[in-house]
């Protein structure tokens, strides 16, 4: 298990609306519910590194506004440590999200503060990286900023993690070479290499690309297929529990939170976590609200 974890990256107020089924262009539509939750995929994944057990601290940023005190509290309550979220006086970041029916979101962000996260915060909270055995990024924040993180990241030898999530396209050579894991789903994967993803085989060329560029392991999520992890020496497939869907928001960053929390050298172990948490995920509605605690992932796995 991963002693300790910095998650640098978005924190964002959700909010989430249920709807019978997506939109479609020029459509009303009447949802079925709207519910606020604490969210934004960087605090998602130090939510759930703290709550999985991992001793974990959070550099990001939020408004001078209740919606940033409510999400640092939430932070609070799974004991990440928020001295390294500042307090900004552009709002908080804001997540506009539609759950159909079948579980499965579009999700519509307002960056807000999180884009204020520059490269100047992180050599001012490098106390937080250097106490870390690993440093946990999204693609919420300004992509200089992710790249000064990384660096000095690697620089004080810690394990990086990326979920290069949203993706904007291909990534920077420079940043590819910095990663120990990069997490995308196969929808990220294809954005990043522009290449199909819609199989194992495809899934694995595209990902040897990403290794010849020097990511150390690829973790790709398949949602409902589970995960596939490739290495340079082979790949291995975690096919995923069935579970019921109800809202698949932060599934992802419950995955990559626990691969983060229970990565003890080995894949199947690690992988076999991460999607039970993911699975217990799906099954609740919310974002952080979602995330499962150790003895929920323990029970499922018996
Ligand atoms: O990954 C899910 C998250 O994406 C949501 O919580 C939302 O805030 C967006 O950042």
């Amino acid at each position: 298990m991963m002693k300790k974890a910095v998650v640098i990256g978005s924190l964002n107020l959700d909010y989430s609306i249920a709807l019978p089924r997506m939109p479609v262009p020029g459509e009303t539509l009447a949802a079925d519910s709207l519910t606020l939750n604490p969210g934004g995929k960087g605090a998602n994944q130090a939510y759930a590194l703290g709550k999985l057990g991992c001793k974990t601290s959070m550099i990001g940023a939020v408004g001078q506004d209740g919606a940033g005190e409510t999400l640092i509290q939430n932070l609070q309550k799974a004991g990440v440590d928020c001295s390294g979220i500042f307090r900004r006086e552009t709002p908080t970041g804001q997540a506009f999200i539609t759950v159909d029916a079948a579980g499965e979101n579009a999700i519509i962000i307002l960056h807000g503060a999180n884009f204020t996260l520059n490269p100047a915060d992180i050599e001012e909270k490098r106390a937080l990286i250097e106490e870390a055995d690993c440093v946990v990024m999204q693609l919420e924040i300004p992509m200089e900023t992710v790249l000064a993180a990384a660096k000095m990241a690697k620089g004080c030898g810690k394990t990086v993690i990326l979920d290069p999530a949203p993706a904007p396209g291909p990534l920077p050579e420079e940043l590819l070479k910095l990663c120990d894991f990069l997490k995308p789903n196969e929808t990220e994967l294809s954005q990043l290499t522009g290449m199909p993803t819609g199989s194992r085989a495809e899934c694995e060329a595209a990902a040897q690309t990403l290794l010849q560029k020097g990511v150390g392991t690829v973790l790709v999520s398949l949602g409902g297929k589970g995960a596939l992890a490739v290495t340079r020496k082979g790949s291995v497939l975690m096919p995923p529990p069935k579970v019921p869907v109800v809202d698949t928001t932060s599934a992802g960053d419950c995955f990559t939170a626990a691969f983060t929390a229970h990565w003890e050298g080995a894949l199947e172990p690690a992988l076999r976590y991460a999607n039970a948490a993911a699975a217990i995920a799906v099954s609740r509605r919310g974002a952080q609200a979602s995330i499962p605690s150790p003895d929920e992932v323990d029970t499922f796995l018996l």
